[in-house]
Protein backbone atom coordinates (compact mmCIF):
# COMPACT_ATOMS: atom_id res chain seq x y z
CA UNK A 1 0.00 0.00 0.00
CA UNK A 2 1.38 3.41 -0.69
CA UNK A 3 0.58 7.11 1.13
CA UNK A 4 1.96 10.33 0.41
CA UNK A 5 4.26 11.96 2.09
CA UNK A 6 4.71 15.96 1.98
CA UNK A 7 7.14 18.22 3.10
CA UNK A 8 5.52 21.67 3.09
CA UNK A 9 6.21 25.05 2.77
CA UNK A 10 7.43 25.13 -0.69
CA UNK A 11 6.01 27.85 -2.79
CA UNK A 12 4.51 25.86 -5.95
CA UNK A 13 6.06 28.10 -8.80
CA UNK A 14 6.07 27.37 -12.89
CA UNK A 15 3.65 25.38 -15.20
CA UNK A 16 0.96 22.56 -15.46
CA UNK A 17 -0.76 21.20 -18.13
CA UNK A 18 -4.32 20.18 -16.73
CA UNK A 19 -5.60 16.70 -18.18
CA UNK A 20 -8.97 15.49 -19.60
CA UNK A 21 -11.85 15.62 -17.43
CA UNK A 22 -12.56 12.40 -15.52
CA UNK A 23 -16.63 13.36 -15.00
CA UNK A 24 -16.71 13.97 -18.70
CA UNK A 25 -14.28 10.25 -19.85
CA UNK A 26 -16.59 8.43 -17.53
CA UNK A 27 -19.96 9.38 -19.44
CA UNK A 28 -18.55 9.44 -22.42
CA UNK A 29 -16.88 6.60 -22.73
CA UNK A 30 -20.06 4.61 -21.87
CA UNK A 31 -21.71 6.37 -24.73
CA UNK A 32 -19.71 4.81 -26.95
CA UNK A 33 -21.70 1.81 -26.90
CA UNK A 34 -24.35 3.64 -29.04
CA UNK A 35 -22.28 3.36 -31.89
CA UNK A 36 -22.23 0.06 -32.99
CA UNK A 37 -18.60 1.26 -34.46
CA UNK A 38 -15.30 2.59 -33.98
CA UNK A 39 -14.84 5.98 -31.62
CA UNK A 40 -11.43 7.67 -31.17
CA UNK A 41 -10.96 9.62 -28.10
CA UNK A 42 -8.33 12.21 -27.24
CA UNK A 43 -6.90 14.10 -24.32
CA UNK A 44 -8.70 10.72 -22.25
CA UNK A 45 -7.30 11.41 -19.16
CA UNK A 46 -4.58 8.64 -17.30
CA UNK A 47 -6.56 8.06 -14.12
CA UNK A 48 -8.27 5.14 -12.35
CA UNK A 49 -11.59 5.17 -13.47
CA UNK A 50 -11.15 5.82 -16.63
CA UNK A 51 -8.77 2.66 -16.74
CA UNK A 52 -12.21 0.45 -14.86
CA UNK A 53 -14.57 1.93 -17.28
CA UNK A 54 -12.38 0.43 -20.05
CA UNK A 55 -11.91 -2.25 -18.49
CA UNK A 56 -15.65 -3.03 -17.91
CA UNK A 57 -16.20 -2.54 -21.84
CA UNK A 58 -13.62 -4.32 -22.69
CA UNK A 59 -14.91 -7.32 -20.68
CA UNK A 60 -18.04 -6.64 -22.31
CA UNK A 61 -16.57 -7.61 -25.53
CA UNK A 62 -15.65 -4.33 -27.02
CA UNK A 63 -12.21 -4.05 -28.42
CA UNK A 64 -9.96 -1.12 -26.77
CA UNK A 65 -6.90 -0.05 -27.68
CA UNK A 66 -4.40 2.94 -26.45
CA UNK A 67 -2.94 5.02 -29.62
CA UNK A 68 -0.81 6.66 -26.88
CA UNK A 69 -1.14 7.37 -23.53
CA UNK A 70 -4.53 9.86 -23.95
CA UNK A 71 -5.73 8.37 -27.17
CA UNK A 72 -7.75 5.45 -27.23
CA UNK A 73 -9.60 3.48 -29.79
CA UNK A 74 -13.12 2.23 -28.45
CA UNK A 75 -14.90 -0.68 -31.30
CA UNK A 76 -18.36 -1.96 -29.47
CA UNK A 77 -19.24 -3.70 -32.71
CA UNK A 78 -19.43 -6.82 -31.25
CA UNK A 79 -21.06 -6.46 -27.82
CA UNK A 80 -23.98 -8.49 -27.40
CA UNK A 81 -24.47 -8.75 -23.62
CA UNK A 82 -26.17 -6.26 -21.73
CA UNK A 83 -25.72 -7.17 -18.56
CA UNK A 84 -22.97 -5.76 -16.23
CA UNK A 85 -22.02 -7.92 -12.93
CA UNK A 86 -21.00 -6.48 -9.57
CA UNK A 87 -17.26 -7.77 -9.74
CA UNK A 88 -16.98 -4.36 -12.71
CA UNK A 89 -19.53 -2.06 -10.85
CA UNK A 90 -17.96 -2.04 -7.42
CA UNK A 91 -15.64 0.02 -7.62
CA UNK A 92 -16.66 3.03 -9.81
CA UNK A 93 -19.91 4.83 -9.12
CA UNK A 94 -20.16 5.96 -12.97
CA UNK A 95 -20.92 2.51 -13.78
CA UNK A 96 -24.26 3.68 -13.63
CA UNK A 97 -23.84 5.13 -17.12
CA UNK A 98 -24.04 1.87 -18.65
CA UNK A 99 -27.56 1.36 -17.61
CA UNK A 100 -28.92 4.31 -20.20
CA UNK A 101 -25.84 3.55 -22.95
CA UNK A 102 -27.02 -0.53 -22.90
CA UNK A 103 -30.98 0.53 -22.62
CA UNK A 104 -30.04 3.05 -25.51
CA UNK A 105 -28.52 0.57 -27.27
CA UNK A 106 -30.45 -2.95 -26.77
CA UNK A 107 -33.29 -1.62 -25.06
CA UNK A 108 -32.76 -3.68 -22.32
CA UNK A 109 -30.01 -3.52 -19.31
CA UNK A 110 -28.94 -5.42 -16.24
CA UNK A 111 -26.60 -3.52 -14.18
CA UNK A 112 -25.24 -3.99 -10.61
CA UNK A 113 -26.03 -1.10 -8.99
CA UNK A 114 -22.70 0.58 -8.23
CA UNK A 115 -20.76 0.79 -5.04
CA UNK A 116 -21.08 2.05 -1.62
CA UNK A 117 -21.28 5.92 -0.78
CA UNK A 118 -18.78 8.02 0.78
CA UNK A 119 -20.58 11.30 1.13
CA UNK A 120 -23.89 10.27 2.40
CA UNK A 121 -27.00 8.93 0.69
CA UNK A 122 -26.43 8.53 -3.25
CA UNK A 123 -29.75 8.02 -4.71
CA UNK A 124 -30.61 7.08 -8.36
CA UNK A 125 -34.57 7.47 -8.13
CA UNK A 126 -34.20 10.50 -10.88
CA UNK A 127 -32.42 7.89 -12.90
CA UNK A 128 -35.29 5.37 -12.28
CA UNK A 129 -37.61 7.83 -13.07
CA UNK A 130 -36.19 8.94 -16.65
CA UNK A 131 -36.17 5.70 -18.24
CA UNK A 132 -39.45 5.11 -16.92
CA UNK A 133 -40.68 8.10 -18.57
CA UNK A 134 -39.23 6.98 -21.78
CA UNK A 135 -40.96 3.20 -21.84
CA UNK A 136 -38.81 1.12 -19.65
CA UNK A 137 -39.70 -1.41 -16.52
CA UNK A 138 -37.28 -0.93 -14.30
CA UNK A 139 -37.41 -3.62 -11.12
CA UNK A 140 -34.29 -3.62 -8.43
CA UNK A 141 -33.60 -7.20 -7.63
CA UNK A 142 -30.54 -8.36 -5.54
CA UNK A 143 -28.79 -5.74 -6.25
CA UNK A 144 -29.08 -5.50 -9.73
CA UNK A 145 -31.21 -2.67 -11.83
CA UNK A 146 -33.28 -4.30 -14.67
CA UNK A 147 -34.35 -2.26 -17.18
CA UNK A 148 -36.34 -3.19 -20.33
CA UNK A 149 -38.49 -2.14 -23.43
CA UNK A 150 -40.41 -3.22 -26.71
CA UNK A 151 -38.42 0.47 -27.48
CA UNK A 152 -37.84 3.49 -25.82
CA UNK A 153 -40.02 6.56 -26.85
CA UNK A 154 -39.62 10.44 -26.30
CA UNK A 155 -41.11 12.08 -23.34
CA UNK A 156 -40.48 15.56 -21.63
CA UNK A 157 -39.09 14.56 -18.34
CA UNK A 158 -39.10 17.22 -15.60
CA UNK A 159 -36.16 16.41 -12.69
CA UNK A 160 -37.41 17.32 -8.98
CA UNK A 161 -33.66 17.80 -8.52
CA UNK A 162 -30.64 19.52 -10.98
CA UNK A 163 -28.91 16.09 -10.89
CA UNK A 164 -25.67 15.69 -12.92
CA UNK A 165 -26.31 11.40 -13.18
CA UNK A 166 -29.44 11.12 -14.20
CA UNK A 167 -29.48 13.89 -16.85
CA UNK A 168 -26.66 11.99 -18.47
CA UNK A 169 -28.46 8.85 -17.98
CA UNK A 170 -31.73 10.28 -19.50
CA UNK A 171 -29.69 11.35 -22.37
CA UNK A 172 -27.96 8.09 -22.88
CA UNK A 173 -30.91 6.66 -23.27
CA UNK A 174 -32.87 8.79 -24.80
CA UNK A 175 -30.79 9.67 -27.99
CA UNK A 176 -32.28 6.27 -30.06
CA UNK A 177 -35.84 6.67 -28.68
CA UNK A 178 -38.45 7.09 -31.11
CA UNK A 179 -39.63 10.97 -31.05
CA UNK A 180 -38.77 14.25 -28.57
CA UNK A 181 -37.24 14.04 -25.39
CA UNK A 182 -37.30 17.33 -23.42
CA UNK A 183 -35.08 17.06 -20.01
CA UNK A 184 -36.32 20.10 -17.66
CA UNK A 185 -34.34 21.36 -15.22
CA UNK A 186 -31.36 19.32 -16.33
CA UNK A 187 -27.59 19.80 -14.90
CA UNK A 188 -25.54 22.00 -16.80
CA UNK A 189 -22.00 21.18 -16.10
CA UNK A 190 -19.48 21.14 -18.33
CA UNK A 191 -19.48 17.66 -18.45
CA UNK A 192 -23.07 17.50 -19.64
CA UNK A 193 -22.15 20.04 -22.82
CA UNK A 194 -19.14 17.49 -23.76
CA UNK A 195 -21.12 14.75 -23.53
CA UNK A 196 -24.27 16.01 -26.15
CA UNK A 197 -21.38 17.07 -28.54
CA UNK A 198 -19.82 13.67 -28.56
CA UNK A 199 -23.41 12.60 -29.17
CA UNK A 200 -24.03 14.79 -31.90
CA UNK A 201 -20.38 14.07 -33.31
CA UNK A 202 -21.84 10.43 -33.48
CA UNK A 203 -25.18 11.78 -35.48
CA UNK A 204 -27.00 12.48 -32.51
CA UNK A 205 -29.58 15.30 -32.21
CA UNK A 206 -29.35 16.82 -28.92
CA UNK A 207 -29.76 20.61 -28.13
CA UNK A 208 -30.24 23.12 -25.40
CA UNK A 209 -27.16 21.22 -23.38
CA UNK A 210 -25.69 23.84 -20.96
CA UNK A 211 -29.08 25.10 -20.26
CA UNK A 212 -31.76 23.61 -18.08
CA UNK A 213 -34.19 22.70 -20.85
CA UNK A 214 -32.28 19.71 -23.16
CA UNK A 215 -34.12 18.46 -26.39
CA UNK A 216 -33.13 15.49 -28.08
CA UNK A 217 -34.65 14.23 -31.20
CA UNK A 218 -34.42 10.22 -31.60
CA UNK A 219 -32.43 8.92 -34.32
CA UNK A 220 -32.24 5.65 -35.95
CA UNK A 221 -27.83 5.32 -35.81
CA UNK A 222 -25.20 6.20 -34.25
CA UNK A 223 -21.60 6.23 -35.95
CA UNK A 224 -18.30 6.55 -34.51
CA UNK A 225 -16.19 9.65 -34.67
CA UNK A 226 -13.35 11.24 -33.69
CA UNK A 227 -13.50 13.01 -30.14
CA UNK A 228 -11.29 15.05 -28.00
CA UNK A 229 -12.86 15.60 -24.15
CA UNK A 230 -12.75 18.94 -22.44
CA UNK A 231 -9.94 19.61 -19.97
CA UNK A 232 -10.69 18.67 -15.73
CA UNK A 233 -12.66 21.76 -14.59
CA UNK A 234 -12.12 20.55 -11.20
CA UNK A 235 -8.16 19.27 -11.90
CA UNK A 236 -7.43 22.92 -12.67
CA UNK A 237 -9.48 24.66 -9.81
CA UNK A 238 -7.42 22.06 -7.46
CA UNK A 239 -4.16 23.34 -9.30
CA UNK A 240 -5.39 27.32 -8.89
CA UNK A 241 -6.33 26.89 -4.94
CA UNK A 242 -2.58 25.10 -4.43
CA UNK A 243 -0.77 27.19 -6.10
CA UNK A 244 -2.51 30.07 -4.11
CA UNK A 245 -2.30 28.07 -0.95
CA UNK A 246 1.32 28.10 -1.26
CA UNK A 247 1.97 31.68 -2.00
CA UNK A 248 2.39 30.83 -5.41
CA UNK A 249 3.03 31.88 -9.07
CA UNK A 250 1.83 29.32 -11.38
CA UNK A 251 0.43 28.98 -15.10
CA UNK A 252 -2.14 26.20 -15.30
CA UNK A 253 -2.16 25.56 -19.44
CA UNK A 254 -4.92 23.08 -21.52
CA UNK A 255 -8.13 25.04 -19.27
CA UNK A 256 -11.12 26.78 -20.41
CA UNK A 257 -11.42 29.82 -18.09
CA UNK A 258 -14.80 29.67 -18.36
CA UNK A 259 -15.75 26.56 -16.99
CA UNK A 260 -13.32 28.68 -13.65
CA UNK A 261 -15.04 31.11 -13.32
CA UNK A 262 -16.88 30.51 -10.09
CA UNK A 263 -13.11 29.44 -9.05
CA UNK A 264 -11.59 32.40 -10.25
CA UNK A 265 -14.33 34.49 -8.40
CA UNK A 266 -13.90 33.10 -4.87
CA UNK A 267 -10.02 33.40 -4.81
CA UNK A 268 -10.66 36.92 -6.20
CA UNK A 269 -12.38 37.14 -3.35
CA UNK A 270 -9.77 36.07 -1.22
CA UNK A 271 -7.16 38.47 -2.25
CA UNK A 272 -5.80 36.58 -4.88
CA UNK A 273 -4.77 37.79 -8.51
CA UNK A 274 -6.39 35.38 -11.01
CA UNK A 275 -5.13 36.02 -14.67
CA UNK A 276 -7.49 34.62 -17.38
CA UNK A 277 -5.68 33.73 -20.99
CA UNK A 278 -7.39 31.47 -24.02
CA UNK A 279 -6.96 28.36 -22.67
CA UNK A 280 -4.93 29.40 -19.50
CA UNK A 281 -5.03 30.88 -16.07
CA UNK A 282 -2.27 32.26 -13.92
CA UNK A 283 -2.56 32.26 -10.09
CA UNK A 284 -0.48 34.76 -8.25
CA UNK A 285 -0.79 34.64 -4.48
CA UNK A 286 0.98 36.50 -1.82
CA UNK A 287 0.54 34.14 0.79
CA UNK A 288 -2.38 35.43 2.99
CA UNK A 289 -6.08 35.72 2.22
CA UNK A 290 -9.23 37.14 3.14
CA UNK A 291 -12.26 35.49 4.57
CA UNK A 292 -15.15 34.66 2.26
CA UNK A 293 -18.15 32.13 2.45
CA UNK A 294 -18.80 29.32 0.15
CA UNK A 295 -22.18 27.90 -1.12
CA UNK A 296 -21.83 24.69 -3.16
CA UNK A 297 -24.23 24.44 -5.93
CA UNK A 298 -25.09 23.16 -9.07
CA UNK A 299 -23.57 24.72 -12.76
CA UNK A 300 -22.53 27.59 -12.71
CA UNK A 301 -22.70 27.84 -8.93
CA UNK A 302 -19.55 27.15 -6.73
CA UNK A 303 -18.84 23.54 -7.88
CA UNK A 304 -19.04 20.65 -4.49
CA UNK A 305 -15.80 19.25 -6.41
CA UNK A 306 -13.63 22.15 -5.60
CA UNK A 307 -15.03 22.71 -1.66
CA UNK A 308 -12.85 20.59 0.63
CA UNK A 309 -10.34 22.23 -1.70
CA UNK A 310 -11.43 25.82 -1.12
CA UNK A 311 -11.87 25.16 2.48
CA UNK A 312 -8.60 24.49 3.13
CA UNK A 313 -7.53 27.91 2.15
CA UNK A 314 -9.75 29.33 4.65
CA UNK A 315 -8.39 27.61 7.55
CA UNK A 316 -5.90 30.34 7.45
CA UNK A 317 -7.68 33.26 5.65
CA UNK A 318 -8.23 36.44 7.95
CA UNK A 319 -11.84 35.94 10.25
CA UNK A 320 -14.57 33.62 10.46
CA UNK A 321 -15.82 32.22 6.95
CA UNK A 322 -18.78 29.94 6.15
CA UNK A 323 -19.30 27.14 4.09
CA UNK A 324 -22.40 25.74 3.14
CA UNK A 325 -22.32 22.52 0.97
CA UNK A 326 -25.72 22.83 -1.19
CA UNK A 327 -25.43 19.20 -3.20
CA UNK A 328 -24.28 16.29 -0.64
CA UNK A 329 -25.28 15.62 2.66
CA UNK A 330 -22.10 14.76 4.04
CA UNK A 331 -19.29 16.34 2.71
CA UNK A 332 -17.46 17.21 5.57
CA UNK A 333 -16.07 14.02 6.50
CA UNK A 334 -12.30 15.81 5.71
CA UNK A 335 -12.54 18.43 8.27
CA UNK A 336 -11.74 15.80 11.34
CA UNK A 337 -8.25 15.78 9.17
CA UNK A 338 -7.66 19.30 8.66
CA UNK A 339 -8.27 20.06 12.75
CA UNK A 340 -5.59 17.07 13.36
CA UNK A 341 -3.55 19.75 11.31
CA UNK A 342 -4.42 22.79 13.56
CA UNK A 343 -7.29 24.01 11.94
CA UNK A 344 -10.32 26.06 13.76
CA UNK A 345 -13.43 24.54 12.33
CA UNK A 346 -16.91 23.68 13.41
CA UNK A 347 -19.77 21.78 11.52
CA UNK A 348 -23.16 21.98 12.06
CA UNK A 349 -24.92 19.44 9.15
CA UNK A 350 -24.13 21.07 5.70
CA UNK A 351 -22.89 24.42 7.36
CA UNK A 352 -18.84 24.41 8.58
CA UNK A 353 -17.69 27.67 9.85
CA UNK A 354 -13.75 27.97 9.69
CA UNK A 355 -12.40 30.42 11.81
CA UNK A 356 -9.18 31.17 10.26
CA UNK A 357 -5.87 30.55 11.95
CA UNK A 358 -2.14 31.58 11.43
CA UNK A 359 -0.88 28.29 10.32
CA UNK A 360 -1.57 24.44 9.57
CA UNK A 361 0.97 21.78 11.12
CA UNK A 362 2.07 18.68 9.60
CA UNK A 363 0.45 15.55 10.78
CA UNK A 364 -0.21 12.00 9.68
CA UNK A 365 -3.99 12.16 7.91
CA UNK A 366 -6.17 10.20 5.11
CA UNK A 367 -8.32 10.61 2.20
CA UNK A 368 -11.41 10.13 2.52
CA UNK A 369 -12.58 10.38 -0.70
CA UNK A 370 -11.38 12.05 -3.90
CA UNK A 371 -11.61 15.43 -3.53
CA UNK A 372 -10.88 15.25 0.42
CA UNK A 373 -7.62 13.77 -0.55
CA UNK A 374 -7.01 16.78 -2.95
CA UNK A 375 -7.76 18.81 0.18
CA UNK A 376 -5.49 17.24 2.24
CA UNK A 377 -2.50 17.57 -0.59
CA UNK A 378 -3.19 21.16 -0.30
CA UNK A 379 -2.78 21.27 3.59
CA UNK A 380 0.05 19.24 3.52
CA UNK A 381 1.61 21.68 0.40
CA UNK A 382 0.94 25.00 3.15
CA UNK A 383 1.17 23.03 6.45
CA UNK A 384 4.90 23.08 8.87
CA UNK A 385 6.47 20.07 8.87
CA UNK A 386 5.50 16.63 7.38
CA UNK A 387 2.39 15.52 6.36
CA UNK A 388 1.58 11.90 5.33
CA UNK A 389 -1.69 10.85 3.59
CA UNK A 390 -3.06 7.39 3.28
CA UNK A 391 -5.88 6.07 0.81
CA UNK A 392 -4.11 7.34 -1.51
CA UNK A 393 -5.92 5.06 -3.89
CA UNK A 394 -9.31 7.46 -3.89
CA UNK A 395 -6.88 10.55 -5.48
CA UNK A 396 -5.31 8.37 -7.88
CA UNK A 397 -8.76 7.62 -8.85
CA UNK A 398 -9.31 11.40 -10.49
CA UNK A 399 -6.22 13.22 -10.70
CA UNK A 400 -3.22 12.41 -13.29
CA UNK A 401 0.49 12.62 -12.51
CA UNK A 402 -0.03 14.31 -9.51
CA UNK A 403 2.51 13.95 -7.57
CA UNK A 404 4.31 14.53 -10.74
CA UNK A 405 3.05 17.53 -11.61
CA UNK A 406 3.30 18.71 -8.26
CA UNK A 407 7.24 17.96 -8.10
CA UNK A 408 7.64 20.01 -10.82
CA UNK A 409 6.03 23.08 -9.90
CA UNK A 410 8.32 22.79 -6.69
CA UNK A 411 6.32 20.60 -4.37
CA UNK A 412 8.50 18.31 -1.82
CA UNK A 413 5.84 15.14 -2.32
CA UNK A 414 6.36 11.89 -3.21
CA UNK A 415 4.89 8.32 -2.67
CA UNK A 416 6.21 6.17 0.08
CA UNK A 417 5.34 1.93 0.55
CA UNK A 418 3.71 1.07 4.00
CA UNK A 419 2.20 -1.75 5.26
CA UNK A 420 -1.13 -1.65 6.50
CA UNK A 421 -3.62 -4.29 7.59
CA UNK A 422 -7.15 -1.94 8.00
CA UNK A 423 -9.06 -2.57 5.02
CA UNK A 424 -9.85 -0.40 2.15
CA UNK A 425 -13.16 0.20 1.51
CA UNK A 426 -14.69 -0.07 -2.53
CA UNK A 427 -13.83 3.60 -3.83
CA UNK A 428 -16.67 5.34 -5.75
CA UNK A 429 -17.28 8.44 -7.42
C1 LIG B 1 -21.69 13.83 -10.15
O1 LIG B 1 -22.20 12.88 -9.23
C2 LIG B 1 -20.18 13.76 -10.04
N1 LIG B 1 -19.75 12.41 -10.40
C3 LIG B 1 -19.74 14.11 -8.63
O2 LIG B 1 -18.32 14.21 -8.66
C4 LIG B 1 -20.29 15.48 -8.23
O3 LIG B 1 -20.03 15.71 -6.88
C5 LIG B 1 -21.80 15.55 -8.47
O4 LIG B 1 -22.12 15.15 -9.83
C6 LIG B 1 -22.37 16.94 -8.27
O5 LIG B 1 -21.71 17.86 -9.11
C7 LIG B 1 -19.61 12.11 -11.70
O6 LIG B 1 -19.82 12.91 -12.59
C8 LIG B 1 -19.13 10.73 -11.99
P1 LIG B 1 -25.88 14.26 -8.81
P2 LIG B 1 -23.73 12.44 -9.35
O7 LIG B 1 -26.76 13.21 -9.37
O8 LIG B 1 -24.15 12.49 -10.76
C9 LIG B 1 -29.34 13.92 -5.48
C10 LIG B 1 -16.12 13.78 -7.94
O9 LIG B 1 -15.53 14.05 -6.88
N2 LIG B 1 -29.90 12.86 -6.32
O10 LIG B 1 -25.74 15.55 -9.53
O11 LIG B 1 -23.88 11.19 -8.59
C11 LIG B 1 -28.02 13.52 -4.81
O12 LIG B 1 -28.26 12.80 -3.61
C12 LIG B 1 -17.54 13.27 -7.91
O13 LIG B 1 -15.60 13.88 -9.06
C13 LIG B 1 -31.15 12.36 -6.01
O14 LIG B 1 -31.79 12.77 -5.05
O15 LIG B 1 -24.41 13.64 -8.55
C14 LIG B 1 -27.35 14.85 -4.60
O16 LIG B 1 -27.83 15.43 -3.42
C15 LIG B 1 -18.01 12.87 -6.60
N3 LIG B 1 -31.65 11.37 -6.81
C16 LIG B 1 -27.82 15.67 -5.79
O17 LIG B 1 -28.98 15.01 -6.31
C17 LIG B 1 -30.98 10.88 -7.89
O18 LIG B 1 -31.51 9.98 -8.58
C18 LIG B 1 -26.82 15.83 -6.92
O19 LIG B 1 -26.33 14.55 -7.32
C19 LIG B 1 -29.72 11.41 -8.19
C20 LIG B 1 -29.18 12.40 -7.40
Amino acid sequence: MEKLVIHGGNRLTGEVEISGAKNAAVAIIPAALLAQDVCRFENIPNISDVITMLRILSSMGAQVRYLNKHTVEIDTKHITSYIVPHEMTRKLRASYYLIGALLGRFNRAKVSLPGGCNFGVRPIDLHIKGFEMLGATVSVENAMINATADYLTGSPIYMDKVSVGATINIMLSAVKARGLTIIENAAKEPHIVDLANFLNAMGADVRGAGTDVIKIHGVQNLHGCTYSIIPDQIEAGTYMVAAAATGGDVLIKNVIPKHLESITAKLQECGVKVEEYDDAVRVVSTGSFRRCNIKTMPHPGFPTDMQPQMSVLLTVANGTSLVSEGVWDNRFRYVDQLIRMGANIQVDGTIAVFQGVSALTGAPVRADDLRAGAAMIIAGLMAHGTTEIENVIYIDRGYEDYVEKLRDLGADIYRKEFTDDTPQSGAVG
